[in-house]
This record gives structure tokens, sequence and C-alpha cells, in this order.
């Protein structure tokens, strides 16, 4: 064992405290991963399964995301289920379902997904950016987080599932505890909770709209049917959750990351704001740079040879986005945050078969946001420490104290 190796098998990826370092530190930590141990067993204990392997080189991730048949999800995607054994929704949740079913589903909620229908929807987080930053500005001083941030993407999926404007809030705080725990008490209890109460939500929503269809996700699920089958009422409830879950903190996150970045490097700023990089580029290189979901994960259904180490059947396998998106053989000068950068082939919405449904609004996100930024805001600056979220899974900060100064 060589000394990189002997300090990689100290690092503990299971534990938050592992990501709260600073970016160029995280940077290092995946360049070693990927130079000394690309393929890389990272043991565990007192769980379902003995370790898992840590997948860091671009080629690698991209392998595993493509091919469903030999790289399952359907023990869960995300570290903390893989190693909990499973994902009570497999089989009936899209990002947690393979096969057929995983097929129908996916061309099921492809109809109410397609960047036509979703062009009103997009149309709408531009005016709410455009109004929040616009108030901010006019204040001076806002918590981005909490005042900006948090409004767009709860307020944008609720449209598109058609959960009625009065419950965001109460969404919202579910959202939050169900899967990011903002401070290190929270227990894995009330995020079990949280998630219960979502989903008893939309079964009683899924409910009304079966009985009065509008055009939105919920009544999609509710009223459509698959070989003249209509969805059971666990693949609706967990669906709705799925849409919910997927869009909106990672959303949140990637544009929350995006101003404490521009204002880490002031030189990316004032491209943008300059006009010299177009917002399109600027909103691939803060999903790259940000990688706001760290990793996926799966598990091998067969023995499969990766980077010349024998990945066994039934061995939960995770995928780095944060460092594949750094891998210095496919990004040119992979440690600089550049808004210019082209071409920018990320993995930030995995890749394959599970290719996030929801690229086209998250970018519509960024880009409002970015937008927003450049119209109205000259300077942004910190007036108080960001608080980074709690997770081994997202990335980003539940608190973002910023000034302001309008545009003259
Ligand atoms: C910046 C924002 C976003 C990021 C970084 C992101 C990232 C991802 C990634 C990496 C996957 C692949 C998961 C896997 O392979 O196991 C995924 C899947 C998915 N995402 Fe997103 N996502 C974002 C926004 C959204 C939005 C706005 C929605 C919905 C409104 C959404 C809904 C979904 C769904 C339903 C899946 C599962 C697709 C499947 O399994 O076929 N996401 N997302």
């Amino acid at each position: 064992m060589t000394a990189a190796t002997a300090t990689l098998e100290s690092v503990d990826l299971t534990d938050p405290r592992t990501f709260l370092g600073r970016k160029p530190d995280l940077i290092r930590l995946w360049q070693e991963f990927r130079t000394h141990s690309p393929v890389h067993w990272h043991p565990v204990e007192g769980r379902q399964v003995p370790g898992f392997w840590v997948l860091s080189r671009y080629r690698d991730v991209m392998e595993v995301y493509r091919d469903n048949k030999r790289f399952t999800s359907e023990r869960g995607n995300l570290l903390t289920t893989l190693l909990e054994g499973g994902d009570s929704a497999a089989g009936q949740m899209l990002a947690v379902t393979d096969g057929s079913r995983h097929r129908e589903l996916r061309n099921l909620l492809l109809k109410a997904f397609s960047p036509r229908l979703l062009e009103s929807v997009v149309d709408g987080v531009r005016r709410r950016s455009d109004q929040l930053m616009r108030e901010a500005v006019d204040r001076g001083q806002c918590d981005f987080a909490q005042d900006v941030a948090e409004q767009i993407p709860m307020a944008t999926i609720a449209d598109l599932l058609g959960a009625p404007a009065a419950d965001r809030d109460y969404l919202l705080s579910l959202t939050k505890q169900a899967l990011s725990a903002e401070d290190a008490g929270q227990s894995a209890e009330e995020a079990l909770v949280a998630r219960n109460e979502l989903l008893f939500y939309f079964s009683e929503l899924a409910e009304i709209r079966r009985e009065d269809p509008r055009d939105d996700v919920i009544s999609v699920l509710a009223t459509s049917t698959i070989g003249g089958k209509p969805l059971t009422e666990q693949e609706i409830v967990f669906n709705c959750y799925s849409i919910i879950i997927g869009g909106d903190e990672t959303s949140r996150l990637s544009m929350i990351c995006a101003v404490h970045e521009l204002m880490e490097y002031p030189e990316q700023w004032r491209r943008l704001v300059a006009g010299e990089v177009t917002v399109e580029s600027a909103v691939e290189e803060v999903l790259r740079w940000v990688s706001p979901a760290m990793h996926f994960g799966r598990r091998a259904s067969t023995d499969v040879e990766i980077g010349g180490r024998t990945i066994r059947a039934g061995d939960v396998v995770t995928l780095w986005n944060s460092s594949a998106n750094f891998d210095e053989t496919v990004f040119d000068r992979p440690e600089e945050f550049d808004l210019g950068r082209t071409p920018n082939k990320h993995v930030s919405f995995g890749y394959g078969p599970h290719f996030c449904l929801g690229a086209y609004l998250g970018r519509g996100e960024i880009h409002a946001l970015l937008t927003a930024l450049r119209t109205h805001v000259a300077a942004v600056e910190p007036t108080g420490p960001a608080r980074p979220i709690h997770s081994n899974f997202l990335h980003g900060y539940s608190s973002l104290p910023v000034r302001l100064r309008p545009v003259s």
C-alpha cells in the first residue's frame, strides 16, 4: 500500500463532515482518488453490506450510468439507502426502477416534462426570479438561500405537479426534513416521518385529481394507464415524491452555490455582468463546478471488471459526479471555475437511462437566476458566514447572507 492509498483508506465518504472542507481541498482529494485508487473499495461497519466501491473517473462513472442491466437502481440509488439494503419504493418510483416498468413510467412522465409543455412553467420561473431579485436588491440585504432561492424551485414544482399555492411552505419544510439534514442534530426518524407525510399528502391530492383532472403531473399520473391498467396508488405517490424531492433541493442548492461561487470568484462575476460569457455556458459551468448531487449509486447484478478490479454481483457501486466533473482527461484546467467553458460535458444530470427528467427545468431555473442577477445586481458580497448543509449526497448551503448593490 502506498502512502497515498493509505491516506485515502482513512477518508470516510459516508460521513457528511468529509464534504465540509474547502472546495480546493475537495478537488484535490478526488484527484488523489482518480490517480491512486480510481476503483476504490470503501469498507463500512454495522450496515447491511460490508462496504462499497467508489468510482471517481469520468469514463468509469459513465460506463455504470449507461448500463442499467449490469448495474441496477432497484436496490436504491443513494449511498444511504444502498447501505441500508434497499429502497422501499423500488420497482415503483422511476429513479429506483429498471427494466420495462422503468421505460413505461418514464415515457409516461416524459409527456409531462417535454420542453414544449415546460415552456410556460419556465416562463413562470423567469418572472418569479426577476421579481424576487428586484425585491432583494430594494432591501439591500437578504439571506439569499432563504429569501430568494427557497422561493423558486418549490413554487415551480408545485405548479408542475398541480399542488395548490397555499401548500408550498408546508411542502418545502417537509422536503427539507426528508432529504437534507440541515443541522447535524436531525434524526433519521424525523426524515422518515416527513417522507411519510409527503406520501400521504400526494395520496389525498391524487384522489381529488382523479375525480377532477387538470393539466398537471398529478392528474397525468392519476388518470393514465399502461397496457390498459392504471398506475397503482403507490406508483402515483412515489413518483410525485420523486419529482418533488428530485427537483426542489438540487435546483435550490445550485442557485445558492452559484451566488456563493460568484462571490468567491469576482473575475467570473465581472465576466457574467459584462456579458463576456453567455448565460448558457455559465449555467453549465455552475452545474459542473457545484456538482449539487455529489454521487449516485447502483448495485451490480453480475460480476463486472472495471479498471482492473472485479466488482462482484451484489456489490454496491457509487458514482461520484463531484469527481468525474473534475477529471483532467476530459476537462481542460478542471480546477478553474470558468463561466465561458466550452465544451462542458459534465455529468451533473447523470447519463443514460436514468438521465435527469428535470434537466431542462433545472437549467431553466439557474438560467433565470443568473439573468436576474446580471440585470439587477451590480455587486454582491457576503455579510456573514454561509451555513453548509449536512449531507453525503447533496452539496450546498442553507443560509447565505449577502448585500446586493443595484445596477445604477
Ligand atoms: C440542478 C438541478 C438538478 C440536478 C443536479 C439533478 C440531478 C439528477 C441526476 C444526477 C439524476 C440521475 C439519478 C440516477 O442516475 O440515479 C436525476 C434523475 C432524476 N431527476 Fe433530477 N436533477 C435536477 C433537477 C431536477 C428537477 C427540476 C426535477 C423535477 C422537477 C428532477 C427530477 C428527476 C427525476 C424524476 C429523476 C429520475 C429519472 C429516472 O430515474 O429515469 N430533477 N437528477
